[in-house]
């Protein structure tokens, strides 16, 4: 049950750290180091490509794991949507590996794209929160999230297992490739559960800055660049799809190239930066939208922070960011559902499992 929670959705948030702990206990070995099932691992290193196949929050997941595959173990990989790779297949490289992440493993349109691999005979692995769902069952491997079980309709704490699994999952593959390593997923999984807990302590500075400035807003806005980026198109479908609150999670360099153009009088948007290299670029544009007279509101992270900024996010590994920047975001949307009077839990025209494609 959710206890003294009102609701699931903030109960499931809650969880977070718990969760990044349990993972690195589930998927660490007697001596300490992280471990995964060789055969996955062999089978990963011999291709030549990974393609990371999902929908909604979980298709948001895979683009902060292919920073992670790429740059940790060094795969090219791609991220695709199930809908649109079932019947628009890109060309292929002649080794695929296609990984599968799907919080109920049920989910239509990513079993449709399992069915043409598993007809084409390539490997696959499915990151599934359910043991014995279809997708785990027709994969040829399975890696589970351990996050328990995930009611509300709208995911988080899967969003950020996802992330950390795939992080694991790249390390143990460096590691497995012999590459001299600058990252130790386990210590920065314990890093960033704490400051997890630390961004939920502050829980109502985003509840205010939800009442105060989305809860009666028709629209608002999202940007970041590069890995900021790939948080935002999560925070927006959050936003979308709990509060009703028309959101778009844009990459802020395009803003000028025509979205900039809904910008209104107190518009709000939300700028993410946690990336050192394109921050002040973020920065740039978010000068450019207040002075269309858009409501500005930063969300950096500890040492990239200025004067004024909304929210400063305790420091984590650059590569990890996206588990901590989208903490404060599932707030927001949580909040201005709240605040708006809706069914949390349940959000109108929306199931938990997505099982017609
Ligand atoms: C968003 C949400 C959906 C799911 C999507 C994929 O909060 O819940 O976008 O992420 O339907 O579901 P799974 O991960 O079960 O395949």
């Amino acid at each position: 049950g959710k206890g003294t929670y009102p609701y699931y959705m903030i109960k499931e948030i809650d969880e977070q750290p718990a969760v990044m702990r349990k993972l690195v206990q589930q998927y660490q070995n007697d001596e300490g180091q992280l471990e995964i099932n060789e055969d996955i691992i062999s089978e990963i290193k011999e291709s030549d490509r990974v393609y990371i196949i999902a929908c909604g929050t979980s298709y948001n997941a895979g683009w902060a794991g292919k920073q992670l595959i790429e740059r940790i173990a060094g795969i090219h990989t791609e991220v695709h949507l199930s809908s649109e790779f079932a019947y628009n297949t890109p060309l292929l490289t002649e080794n695929p590996f296609f990984i599968f992440l799907s919080q109920s493993g049920e989910t239509a349109d990513s079993r449709q794209v399992l069915v043409q691999v598993n007809q084409a005979g390539y490997p696959s692995l499915t990151l599934t929160n359910v043991s014995g769902s279809t997708l785990s069952r027709e994969a040829k491997y399975t890696l589970l999230l351990h996050a328990g079980p995930e009611i509300a309709v709208a995911s988080t704490k899967a969003y950020t297992a996802q992330i950390a699994v795939l992080a694991i999952l790249s390390e143990c593959i460096a590691n497995s490739k012999g590459f001299e390593s600058f990252i130790d997923v386990a210590h920065e999984l314990s890093i960033i559960a704490n400051a997890i807990e630390t961004v939920i302590d502050d829980h109502e500075i985003f509840d205010h800055l939800s009442v105060t400035h989305l809860s009666s807003s028709k629209n608002a806005f999202y940007i970041g660049r590069g890995i900021d980026y790939y948080v935002v198109m999560e925070a927006a479908l959050k936003l979308k799809e709990v509060s009703y609150v028309q959101a778009e999670g844009w990459a802020s360099g395009e803003l000028k190239h025509g979205t900039i153009a809904l910008i209104e009088d107190n518009t709000p948007v939300i700028s993410i930066i946690t990336d050192e290299v394109t921050g002040p670029h973020t920065r740039g544009n978010a000068h450019e939208v207040v002075s269309r007279g858009a409501h500005s509101m930063i969300i950096s992270m500890e040492g990239l922070d200025r004067k004024g900024d909304a929210y400063v996010l305790p420091k984590v590994h650059d590569l990890m960011t996206p588990l901590i920047s989208v903490i404060p975001t599932q707030l927001i949307a949580y909040y201005t559902a709240l605040h708006r009077g809706n069914d949390v839990d349940k959000p109108r025209n929306l199931a938990k499992s997505v099982t017609v494609e």
